[in-house]
């Protein structure tokens, strides 16, 4: 039973059981209304509101948004807790969200466990509270500590809910039990219901002015995002209106969220991430491998944020580099990191010693013996990366995951420097290390499907998102990549200025424009990456020749305080710089190519569809399992904006049909080979299919 309700002496206690998190489904729903009817018709003095399994309700069942609203509705579970005429308890443990926490707002006192926490995250699906979350906690908390919850959806822990006003008790031990003792307290004090409803907000506690700039603030923390600015029309309201009228605003505000855009592709994403550590092909039976020491080779940056994201998960590493020089570096540089981190109030200096303590320095490849998983961060090399595999295969013992973090290079050729390329694996980690959540997984043709259970287990261990990718130049994400960097440097030649190029992809929602990101990353990375190829890998020179012209007159980007930009020494403040210009004409005449305007639209378009086409190549080929997976990896590791859904589901909603016309012209206008539209995204069309239909047929 999805709710019961029982009556013990003097108290009523309902309960609900609707695993794994207790969402309220339209079963629960209505589980609770008839609960209600009993609790108000009995002898019992106070409710006591309790849920079964690990976590109080985790919010609305995300599976019904999208699909017609069903009767009753969580206002209207809501408004029949608040009526009651006997106090209602909340008692909380795991985690009160969303509607869970709506909720509870709306019952007359709430406690928890100290280790449970609450909050209002529907912003982070496009969504607003919609069961009164944004008329009652202003009520409650005030109009600027709300507006901070619901606007950044983050969750609080009891203490703060205890010390804001949002819960009126914490304690440890058994919930039940105390929250009946609890609620007999409240009996014998004579404690009367308390609706939220009935507080009034103080007129001066949140003025017109302070509204404008904290609208103006979200414009840019939530850049391009509806569901946040509807989030302070809705606290207005409760302001300025009688809570009834307040209700009714908010309630239309979240049904044309719920109809949004945005809040589809949230949703998508949502699940797209839960569902992208899932390997289909892999039998039930394959178990992970037990992981408790880590090792590193290369004390980069990129080593480095490797090793502090298994440190921040309580996971001891070994990190090793050739050099003892490198070694402190390294290891000074994630000690900076961390006290960043403490100035920050991110973590408590405690916190911060502690993972530093997880990571010990090494020089000696001997110190890597009994380490469970090793993973080499070191230069993009093949030489190199085979000589690191073949002295890690002769120290490491048996049964131990041996991980590349390359970005490019060829894992099965790596693999085969080892006498087990069973147990070899890429594990592509984002920079920064310690703070980008997608995790590319790579399964090379050895890769044994213990391996690759493992390393997706302890992706999801260390809080990352990890996605499988099969073996191909750029695995995933990259190998999209070159196709969009190749627009951006195509678009310049031809007649946009860096400013007009980053901006179009700002305004389309992109974390950072791709010029930008070059200045930041170094141009010198891709130049001395192009040297290593010939020059029919390399390409069309018109596709990087501006940029080796920047480093060759020494602008390398940020670092050098000019590339695509010039970068002011002081502020860091970016602005176009006439010889950059000069260099892009220059470079445009050498290559005979005639500049002209382009208009904001073309720049988005090729840029998309270029990423687009290729993520079709590579689903079909099976580099990718699903759709969602090149969204996740977009999403979490190239700031593609989440409210656009990836550049898959965006396929979706632009319409295939209209996605494939629009690359057919691009190939008619150019000729050129990588604009042949994908075989897969043909056979969808011509079949008059989606993207969701093809993930049914193959998986
Ligand atoms: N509605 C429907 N299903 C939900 C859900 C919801 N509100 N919240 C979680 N689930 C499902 C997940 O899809 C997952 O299903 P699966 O096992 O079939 O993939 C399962 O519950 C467990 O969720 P998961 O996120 O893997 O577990 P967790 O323990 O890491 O986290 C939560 C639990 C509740 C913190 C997390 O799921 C969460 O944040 N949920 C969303 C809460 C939310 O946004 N509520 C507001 C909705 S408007």
């Amino acid at each position: 039973m999805l709710v019961s309700y029982q009556q013990l002496d003097d108290l009523g206690v309902i309960r609900i059981d609707n695993p794994p998190v207790n969402a309220l489904s339209q079963g629960v729903r209505e589980g609770i209304c008839d609960a209600v009817k009993l609790a108000q018709g009995d002898g019992t003095k106070a409710i006591v509101v309790v849920c079964e399994g690990r976590t109080f309700i985790a919010g609305a069942d995300i599976n019904e948004f999208g699909k017609p609203m069903q009767e009753p509705t969580l206002p209207q579970v809501n408004a029949a807790l608040e009526s009651l005429t006997k106090p209602v308890i909340a008692a909380i443990h795991g985690t009160a969200l969303g509607g869970g926490f709506e909720l509870a707002l709306s019952c007359h006192y709430r406690c928890a466990l100290t280790s449970a926490s609450v909050g209002l995250p529907e912003v982070t699906l496009g969504l607003l509270p919609g069961a009164g979350g944004t008329q009652r906690l202003p009520r409650l908390i005030g109009v600027k500590a709300a507006l901070d919850m619901m606007t950044t959806g983050k969750k609080i822990n009891a203490t703060e809910a205890l010390d804001l006003g949002v819960l009126d008790r914490v304690f440890d031990g058994d919930l039940t039990r105390c929250a009946m003792e609890y609620a007999r307290e409240l009996i014998t004090e004579g404690a009367r219901p308390r609706q939220i409803r009935d507080l009034s907000i103080p007129n001066d506690s949140f003025d017109k002015d302070s509204f404008e700039s904290y609208r103006g603030q979200l414009n840019k923390r939530k850049r391009g995002q509806e569901a946040p600015q509807k989030i302070v029309s809705c606290v207005e309201a409760a302001m300025g209106m009688p809570f009834k009228e307040g209700l009714a605003f908010e309630r239309s505000r979240f049904m044309e969220c719920v109809k949004s855009e945005q809040s589809a592709a949230l949703r998508h994403i949502f699940f797209a991430e839960r569902q992208a550590p899932r390997v289909p092909g892999i039998d039930k039976s394959v178990t992970p491998r037990v992981v408790q020491r880590i090792g590193i080779i290369g004390a980069g940056t990129m080593g480095g944020g490797i090793a502090m994201s298994f440190a921040n998960a309580g996971i001891p590493v070994t990190l090793l580099d050739s050099s003892e020089e490198g070694l402190e570096k390294g290891i000074a540089l994630i000690g900076k990191n961390y006290g960043v981190s403490v100035s920050k109030g991110k973590l408590s200096e405690h916190q911060a010693m502690e993972r530093e303590a997880l990571i010990t320095g090494a020089v000696d490849y001997g110190k890597l013996a009994d380490v469970d998983l090793v993973i080499e961060a070191v230069f993009e090399s093949m030489d190199v990366k085979r000589q690191v595999f073949s002295r890690l295969d002769e120290v490491c013992k048996q049964g131990a995951i041996l991980a590349t973090n390359t970005s490019y290079l060829d894992v099965n050729e790596i693999a085969a420097s080892t006498s087990r390329p069973q147990d070899v694996v890429g594990l592509h980690f984002f920079s920064p290390a310690n703070v980008m959540r997608l995790l590319e997984v790579v399964k090379a043709e050895s890769t044994s499907d213990e391996v690759v259970a493992t390393a997706m287990a302890l992706g999801k261990r260390i809080g990352k998102v990890p996605v499988l990718a099969g073996v191909c130049y750029g695995f995933i994400g990259n190998r999209m990549l070159r196709q969009y960097a190749r627009e951006a440097q195509l678009c310049m030649i031809e007649g946009a200025e860096p400013a007009q190029i980053d901006s179009v992809l700002m305004n389309f929602g992109m974390a950072m424009g791709p010029l930008s990101v070059g200045d930041l990353a170094g141009l010198d990375i891709g130049y001395k990456a192009r040297q290593a190829l010939t020059e029919k890998q390399k390409g069309d020179p018109r596709s990087y020749c501006i940029a080796d012209a920047l480093v060759e007159l020494g602008r390398l980007g940020q670092k050098a305080g000019a590339g695509y930009y010039k970068y002011d020494p002081e502020t860091r403040a970016r602005s176009t710089d006439p010889v950059v210009l000069d260099v892009i004409r220059e470079q445009a005449r050498k290559y005979g190519v005639q500049r002209r305007a382009l208009s904001d639209e073309e720049i988005l378009n090729r840029h998309l569809l270029a990423l687009i086409n290729e993520g079709f190549r590579i689903l079909d080929e099976g580099i990718a399992q699903r759709a969602g997976d090149i969204d996740v990896v977009y999403v979490h590791g190239y700031g593609f904006p989440a409210y656009r859904g990836g550049p898959m589901f965006y396929a979706g909603q632009r319409g295939l049909v209209n996605v494939l016309k629009e690359i057919e012209r691009l190939y008619e206008d150019t000729g050129e080979p990588y604009w042949a539209p994908a075989t897969l995204l043909k056979k969808l069309v011509a079949e008059d299919l989606t993207l969701n239909d093809w993930i049914g047929v193959n998986g």
